[in-house]
């Protein structure tokens, strides 16, 4: 009997396209592609989500400024997305659009469904509203009946507006989110989420009439339904939720959603509010990541500050820069970019602590061995029982860590792996055994025990840095043999007898500084 794999869903956010995607961005889309890369290497039926976020005021007006239709000017930009995305080296399984048809039809039935129970119900919706800025405001933001933004009067306006009872779930959530300690993660942005349920939700308003470019209220078309019940909602019409044939959704629902901070709150509460009233399973987690930021504070178009992933990629490598992103990111907080910042990583862990170690392995075993992998004496050295059992206990910790979304702590314990296999090249002193031909069995060991370590770690940091292992590979010798590369290879002394190592390039050139 063959068993099912295990299946994982992880999505990341659909992105705006009302501007090119900056590195930020870039950052989110490489740490779901680690971990959907992650969970396939260690034997999951993974399904991997992206996608365009297309409609709403915003685009309409980017398209008429640039005298194209919102369609015209959306597919320009969702394009280079795509390239974006595959200069980053990212395998996604698909990519969702929301002006698509598949997409349309799940939100208008969830909407007319949800209309249908009561749960969406049409009133009026009354503010202070600025009308050169198209904005409502509260009357705390207006003081004293300007607008806060360009300082023209605001009136009071009342809007026919659809609304959301959201209200009716804020307790059934809550038990939700308690009996689910994991459900959002870290716990910080779990402690937010529910302070800001407990101070009560509000009904929330779920169409506009102020604008066109976005999906029809099915049964009063002059309101479009809001961006984000749209935008959310893209999660399940990928799957193909409610449509004939649902396998996708039934294989793969319910998902892991990796958002950034400012997003959680959307995922946390809104999301799941609208999954309980049509009655779908709510996300296995929500993860909220911090932000990527300059020294200057937020990247942003009007500072004219944003960071292209296209020209780091350009300079420095599409490895080099996911290793940064993923390694300089700590867990849930936010990190800073700088160009220094990146030089020395590359430097320090790519150039010096990987890349020189495999430089030595394959220089010394062609020095000392001739080039060929020989039989190692079994570990009976503390030295060497020491880097095996850390080389057997790695891959357990790395998954763990990708588990929990700890991508950079993921990284850290491999690094570790690779330090600790420098330290043993200083402790065993290969250099010294050479003098005396009956070390001949120790040196045969010693570099048994270096390339063996260095083929597992390559294997772990193959979700990470996909264009690594293959040149890897070559250098040991192990092109051929893709039984080796795999996760159920780590166990040790797998690496062949006999194998010949061949010298190749390094595999991260250091930079100068200031080139
Ligand atoms: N369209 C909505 C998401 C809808 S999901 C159903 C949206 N789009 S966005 O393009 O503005 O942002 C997409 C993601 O990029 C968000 O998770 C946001 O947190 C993330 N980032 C934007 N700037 C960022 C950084 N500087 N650093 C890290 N992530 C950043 O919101």
């Amino acid at each position: 009997m063959v068993l099912a794999r295990p299946t994982f869903y992880i999505t990341t956010p659909i992105y705006y396209p009302s501007d090119n995607l900056h590195i930020g961005h870039a950052y989110t889309t490489v740490a779901a592609d680690t971990v959907a890369r992650f969970k396939k290497l260690t034997g999951y039926d993974v399904y991997f989500l992206t996608g365009s976020d297309e409609h709403g005021q915003k685009i309409e007006r980017m398209a008429a400024a640039r005298g194209k239709s919102p369609k015209e000017y959306v597919d320009e930009i969702v394009a280079g997305f795509k390239h974006l995305w595959s200069q980053l080296d990212i395998e996604y399984s698909d990519f969702i659009r929301t002006t698509e048809e598949r997409h349309k039809r799940v939100v208008t039935e969830i909407f007319r469904r949800l209309h249908e129970q009561g749960d969406i119900y049409k009133s009026s919706y009354e503010g202070l509203y600025c009308t050169p800025c198209e904005a409502f405001w509260t009357e705390r933001q207006v003081g004293d009946g300007n607008c806060p933004d360009c300082g023209r009067p605001v009136e009071l306006v009342a809007e026919e507006s659809y609304f959301f009872r959201m209200s009716r779930y804020a307790d059934r959530l809550l038990a939700h989110i308690e009996r689910h300690p994991d459900f959002i993660q870290p716990v910080s942005r779990r402690n937010e989420v529910v302070s800001f349920i407990k101070m009560g939700l509000e009904d929330l308003c779920v169409s506009r009439t102020t604008f066109d470019w976005g999906i029809p209220v099915p049964f009063d078309p002059k309101h479009v339904i809001y961006v984000w019940v749209d935008a959310l909602t893209n999660y399940i019409s990928a799957l193909n939720y409610g449509a004939k044939d649902d396998t996708l959704y039934r294989r793969y629902w319910p998902a892991v959603h990796l958002v950034g901070k400012d997003i959680v709150r959307f995922h946390c509460i809104i999301w799941p509010i609208i999954l309980m009233a049509a009655g779908v399973p709510l996300p296995r987690r929500v993860v909220g990541h911090g932000w990527l930021m300059l020294d200057s504070g937020k990247m942003s178009k009007s500072k004219g500050n944003v960071v292209d992933p296209l020209v780091l990629i350009d300079k420095y490598g599409v490895d080099a820069i996911r290793y940064y992103l993923l390694r300089e990111m700590l867990f849930g907080v936010d990190g800073y970019y700088s160009e220094e910042n990146l030089i020395r990583r590359i430097n320090v862990d790519l150039a010096n602590d990987l890349g020189n170690l495999l430089s030595r392995i394959t220089a010394m075993i062609n020095k000392y061995l001739d080039g060929e992998i020989k039989a190692p004496r079994p570990a009976d050295d503390p030295l060497d029982r020491e880097l095996i059992d850390l080389a057997l206990i790695t891959p357990g910790e790395v998954a763990g860590l990708v588990d929990q979304l700890d991508l950079s702590a993921a990284l850290g314990a491999v690094m570790k792996l690779a330090g600790r296999a420098n330290k043993y090249i200083e402790e065993t002193a290969p250099w010294v055994l050479a003098k005396d031909p009956e070390h001949s069995e120790r040196m045969a060991t010693v570099m048994y025990n270096l390339a063996e370590s260095y083929r597992i770690a390559t294997v772990l940091l193959s979700p990470f840095m996909p264009g690594l292992p293959a040149r890897v590979w070559d250098q040991l010798g192990i092109s051929d043999q893709p039984e080796l590369q795999t996760w159920e290879s780590l166990t040790w002394g797998r690496l062949p007898v006999g194998t010949r190592i061949a010298r190749g390039a390094p595999l991260f050139p250091r930079l100068e500084v200031g080139k």
